[in-house]
């Protein structure tokens, strides 16, 4: 597997988590990383609420030593706030900071910033600036091809990226207007590699190693982005690296491997939260682990109902049970 340079940062290999929301938070991210991930990013965090926000916001960067290397992703529309925003995630330790310039779930239109930031390009341009000249580390961005079809900018901004001194740009292959709807258009992902001199990170579908394989034999990118495909799922990453080496396919985690998981996910998160706060992290990934297992549908509305940590184990056991003997 082939590792790529981010700045002075070296990617050991191209498979890296996705950021996202309510998903990739610390304990997700400390469960996934000895799976494999070359680099992963936290959630997207608003810059205004880092700088003047509560405390407890700072949650939402905080990352263990174990993760590295870690891309904190920040999103806002100010130059100044981002800036200063940017350089507090340095002092934190960020390996990267990334600008989310993809999103445009209905906070992001409030204040006009990840997905709606990219119809200002000459705004967007001065948050790039000043972000670029607070920090030392890597800088990337991330965005969507696009707004619509007929304005897609993932060109003009790839192109503004390498001259402003970022140090890789990761795109989403759909369009803003897009949403989740069709399918990621990679062609458009690989005419930007092969435009820009750095590394462009394709993200959209791969959700097998056959696809991770496809991708990126067939592209100019550096790295591919795993994001649906991870959740309640990390042995996609052993899977697409086994492939990408051997082109064929690991057998599929047992039921044993899935418990075990699922026990130390719930573990984690009480370690980390307390058991109340824990469990309510913890409850929606565990039934992410068992879809598509019998009984699954049962185990999800049961689950919803338990508190305390002795009950969610003896469900699971009760849930592997029959999968086990
Ligand atoms: C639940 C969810 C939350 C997401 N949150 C973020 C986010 O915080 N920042 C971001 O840049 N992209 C976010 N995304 C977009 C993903 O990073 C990724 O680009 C997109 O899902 C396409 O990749 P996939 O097909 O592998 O899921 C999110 C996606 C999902 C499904």
């Amino acid at each position: 597997m082939k590792s790529f340079w981010i700045g002075n940062l070296k990617i050991e290999h191209p498979i890296i988590l996705a950021p996202m929301e309510h998903v990739t938070n610390s304990i997700f991210r400390r469960i996934v990383k000895p799976f494999g991930a070359s680099l992963m990013f936290t959630e997207f965090c608003s810059s205004d609420g880092l700088i003047y926000g509560k405390e407890k916001i700072w949650e939402m960067v905080r990352f263990h030593e174990s993760e590295r290397p870690v891309a904190i992703q920040i999103f806002g529309n100010s130059p100044k706030i981002m800036s200063e925003c940017a350089k507090k995630m340095e002092d934190l330790g960020a390996d990267i900071l990334d600008i989310n310039c993809g999103c445009s779930v209905p906070k992001m239109e409030k204040c006009q910033s990840g997905a709606y930031l990219t119809r200002d390009l000459s705004l967007l341009k001065r948050v790039m600036e000043s972000v670029r000249k607070a920090v030392q580390i890597p800088v990337t961005i991330k965005v969507r091809k696009g707004w619509d079809e007929n304005h897609l900018t993932c060109f003009d901004i790839a192109k503004m990226a390498e001259i402003l001194g970022f140090n890789a740009i990761t795109i989403h292959g759909r369009t803003s207007v897009q949403g989740y709807t069709g399918k990621a258009d990679w062609e458009t992902i690989d005419q930007v590699a092969r435009m820009v001199k750095i590394p462009v990170i394709g993200s959209g579908d791969i959700t097998n190693a056959e696809t991770a394989f496809e991708k990126l034999s067939r592209t100019a990118i550096s790295g591919i982005m795993i994001g649906r495909g991870v959740i309640g799922n990390p042995w996609i990453f052993p899977e697409i690296s086994y492939y990408l080496e051997k082109k064929r396919n690991l057998p599929a985690p047992l039921p044993q491997e899935k418990m075990k998981i699922m026990l130390k996910h719930l573990e984690m998160g009480i370690e980390e939260y307390g058991e109340t706060e824990g469990i309510l992290q913890t409850r929606r990934h565990l039934t992410w682990y068992v879809k598509g297992l019998h009984n699954s549908t049962y185990f999800r509305g049961k689950l919803q109902s338990l508190t305390n940590r002795n009950e969610i184990e003896e469900e699971i056991a009760k849930f592997f049970f029959p999968l086990l003997n």
